[in-house]
């Protein structure tokens, strides 16, 4: 059995008494195997000066005789190799091919990981299913054209440069880029996603009440759809500086629940309620028609309120929870 080579021809200290070293057994077990690993790149020849084995002049004859016999298993060893690789040398071999192989391996991984990020579709702006006059007289058309033409778009082009930057950040390992870019990403993200469903949300046939099971849950929720009403508006027309008003759906308790939410934060991401109903109460969403009186914007808005869409969504909730 050869377990020497593992070693390396390294040899550790033999202690005993004088004759011991001679019929000593070769060592083995981990510390030899792991030096072994360890200095496998080692292969100095039988006549590499060696620190520590400097001859036999002024030791005892039995560390002399442990000396010699070290020198005829290095100089046994070394010719070994010469022939052959030592099992350590193949065991590194092998593990250098299989590291090898593994990069080969996340390499075509992820190659084409990145490159499916790389050219990943940009956001666009969605058109509106409506003429941008066709929510007068309760809101006209240059707000809707200014809000989606502009305000959205600005959201949406914002959008597409922070995530090709953040992309780049990924790909570098710029942890401090990525976070510097977060907030960003959840304003106009935010902004994207809910105007898109702001303009779902809005009708020139909307109004009235909503009816089935939507209206059934606003009852059961709310008390009445009147009192629904009112507390929506209450939450939007005191929203302070920029935000939204939100009926979402609480899946976790199968109901209705109203919020508020400051900026562009988005209902979903920022409060786990789906987004059913929004209503936007930032000023360039009213302000050229209704000036700085909020509360007549939000009387106006329920007459375009498209009570279908908002009743799709929450059935769309509710067959998730089946
Ligand atoms: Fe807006």
């Amino acid at each position: 059995m050869v377990t020497r080579p593992e070693t390396g021809g390294w040899a550790p200290p033999v202690p005993g008494p004088p004759g011991a070293g001679t019929s000593s057994p070769p060592l083995s077990g981990s510390l030899g195997q792991g030096r072994g690993l360890a200095l496998a790149g080692r292969t100095p020849g039988p006549c590499t000066p060696r620190r520590g084995s400097g001859g036999s002049r002024g030791r005892s004859p039995w560390r002399t005789a442990v000396s010699l016999r070290r020198r005829r298993r290095r100089a046994s060893v070394d010719a070994g190799r010469s022939a052959r690789p030592s099992v350590s040398e193949r065991g590194l071999a092998g593990a250098l091919t299989m590291l090898s192989r593994a990069a080969l391996s996340t390499s075509r991984t992820l190659v084409p990981a990145l490159g499916c990020l790389g050219s990943r579709q940009k956001h666009s702006l969605p058109d509106l299913p409506y003429d941008y006059g066709a929510l007068e007289p309760h809101i006209n058309a240059q707000i809707m054209q200014l809000h989606h033409s502009k305000h959205h778009a600005a959201y949406v082009n914002n959008l597409n440069t922070i995530e090709e930057k953040y992309l780049e950040a990924l790909e570098k390992g710029d942890i401090t880029a990525q976070i510097a870019l977060q907030p960003g990403l959840k304003f106009n993200g935010g902004g994207h996603i809910n105007h898109s469903i702001f303009w779902t949300n809005l009708s020139p046939k909307g109004g009235g009440e909503p009816k089935g099971e939507l209206l059934e849950a606003i009852k059961r929720d709310f008390g009445s759809f009147d009192k629904f009403k009112e507390k929506l508006t209450t939450v939007s027309v005191g929203v302070q500086g920029s935000g939204w008003g939100w009926l979402g759906f609480n899946k976790e308790q199968g109901r209705l629940q109203i919020a508020a939410c400051f900026n562009q934060d988005p209902l979903q991401g920022t409060t786990g309620l789906i987004p059913l109903l929004g209503i936007d109460v930032w000023e360039h969403a009213y302000y050229l028609q209704y000036k700085n009186v909020r509360p007549d914007y939000l009387k106006a808005i329920w007459n375009v309120i498209n009570w279908e869409n908002v009743t799709e969504r929450y059935m769309a909730c509710k067959k998730k929870m089946e």
